[in-house]
């Protein structure tokens, strides 16, 4: 199919090399040259494990370009996807800007025929609103739907070609057979076998991944309503490990034993510092105001908004309570990024810690395996150390704020060595409280009571006669 994509950003960009990957020809369109320039240079702009190798791919078999010529990139479209930016303004209202614009050079540009989809996340009624402008600007030959994306950074190719689900929100059924077509590949699991070791654990999973097809406010609200129950799952968890502290449970165990019961599941149940990044925050937010508009309260909404942002102040409240006074100490950060595998620093935990702690009078240097940089406005709050031994040196305690993997292996007895004071606050329980212990550490996880950590939590086999087994050997503690 001819496809077209407005806006070459994390989202766009992944989109349209994944399509280009199964197989479509994919032209898509920035503003920005430099980032144009970059993308056929066959670089990305952002840190997303696989997303350059499709880049490369994609245009050395010319399925795949870039474009800041809006008649270039949207004439012969059959589908238009806008993946452009929804920032909230600063009274956190949406700000729909950049996508009244792409509607406005998509009416101008459009075949007749042509579907705009919207796949940036923008308020219930966004669909509409569009709908009403394309009308306006250019009658019934061009049809708009929606298809929200669900993409986690670090994960995005993946979540792109092996989704839990597709979702469409559609007027009609023109628009959603294109979109059926244009995903054919994905829902049938018909993915070339060269694109299985780009995918992140590679697996390949069974059965039609579920197209579902909504009216477009269905799937609009629905996308919100995902980023908000995950935010939700987060933080209460997160509350749940407070109260872990004070009777002296292990969070990461309550965990397992809650994630287990298939109705609840495993996934972001995993306590810390709390979310950030670009989606969580904004979201959340967005939502309420559409229910306030509304003269609806969000109560549950807030509430997980509250926890999180008192859920900042762990790191503070747990140095205070080891240290008579902050003021003049030397506090080094595992990790600035919001999350692993990603460069992106917007709404990053790390970066509010680090605010919290300058204003404590507290000496602050990073370590991040992929940020090298100070983002501007931390210039004077935050020093760049270049590997975790120079961030530990002289350092009074560790913060681990990031779980990349790499942390999980670092040499704690040579970190200890070269420390001021022996602490180490685990903001994500990336560690095993006990061998961080065996270092000469003392460990401060987020939900873990101190001796609890030593008893591993053990799943006991179905099998009756090996479940036998593992009781006896339960019991008697071998
Ligand atoms: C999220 C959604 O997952 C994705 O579907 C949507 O399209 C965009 O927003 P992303 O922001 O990239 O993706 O990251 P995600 O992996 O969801 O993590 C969000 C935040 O939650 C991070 O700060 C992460 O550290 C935190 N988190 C996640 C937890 O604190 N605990 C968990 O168990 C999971």
């Amino acid at each position: 199919m001819e496809l077209a994509v407005v806006g070459a950003g994390h989202v766009g960009a992944v989109c349209a090399s994944c399509f280009a990957a199964i197989g479509h020809r994919v032209r898509a369109l920035d503003v920005d040259e430099r980032r144009i320039a970059l993308l056929q240079a066959g670089q990305a702009p952002f840190v997303e494990p696989g997303i350059e190798e499709l880049l490369q791919r994609g245009q050395a078999r010319g399925l795949l370009s870039f474009h800041t010529d809006p008649v270039e990139a949207l004439t012969e479209a059959e589908l238009i996807f806008l993946c452009v930016n929804t920032e909230n303004g600063p009274d956190d209202s949406v700000n729909l800007t950049a996508v009244e614009s792409a509607v406005h050079t998509a009416a101008r540009l459009a075949r007749d025929g042509a579907v705009l989809v919207n796949r940036s996340t923008a308020p219930v009624g966004t669909a509409q609103y569009v709908r009403s402008l394309i009308e306006e600007l250019r009658g019934s030959s061009v049809r708009v739907a929606v298809n929200p994306e669900f993409l986690a950074e670090g994960t995005a190719v993946r979540d792109f070609l092996e989704p839990d689900r597709i979702l469409v929100g559609a007027w009609d059924g023109q628009s959603v057979a294109l979109l059926a077509e244009a995903y054919a590949a994905i829902v049938e699991r018909r993915l070339p076998s060269d694109l299985r070791p780009v995918i992140i654990d590679g697996q390949q999973r069974s059965g039609n991944v579920p197209f579902v097809v909504t009216d477009p406010a269905s799937a609009e609200l629905a996308k919100y309503a995902a980023n908000s129950l995950l935010a939700v799952k987060i933080s209460f968890i997160n509350e749940i490990a407070g109260i872990a502290e004070e009777v002296g449970a292990d969070i990461t165990k309550v965990a397992l034993g809650v994630g287990l019961d298939r109705r609840i599941g495993p996934h972001f149940l995993r306590a810390g510092i709390g979310w950030g990044g670009s989606c969580f925050p904004k979201d959340i937010v967005a939502l309420q105001g559409i229910a306030e508009t509304r003269g609806l309260t969000a109560r549950i909404l807030r509430a997980a908004n509250d926890v999180n942002t008192e859920q900042r102040l762990w790191t503070i409240r747990r140095l205070q309570s080891y240290f008579k006074t902050l003021f003049g100490r030397r506090v080094g950060l595992l990790g600035l990024s919001f999350k692993p595998t990603t460069d992106d620093l917007r709404n990053a935990p790390a970066l509010e810690i680090a605010s919290h702690l300058v204003q404590a009078n507290v000496h602050v240097r990073a370590f991040d395996p992929v940020v090298k940089e100070v983002p501007p406005g931390f210039e004077d709050k935050i020093v760049l150390s270049p590997d975790p031994i120079s961030l530990a040196r002289g350092a009074d305690a560790l913060v681990l704020v990031t779980e990349w993997p790499e942390f999980a292996h670092l040499d704690l007895a040579r970190l200890r060595e070269v420390m001021r004071t022996p602490l180490l606050l685990d903001g994500r329980n990336l560690f095993d409280p006990e061998e961080v212990r065996a270092a000469g550490f003392v460990y401060v996880g987020v939900g873990r009571a101190r001796g609890v950590a030593e008893l591993e939590p053990r799943i006991l086999s179905e099998e009756p006669s090996q479940s036998q087994e593992a009781l006896t050997s339960a019991r008697h503690g071998t």
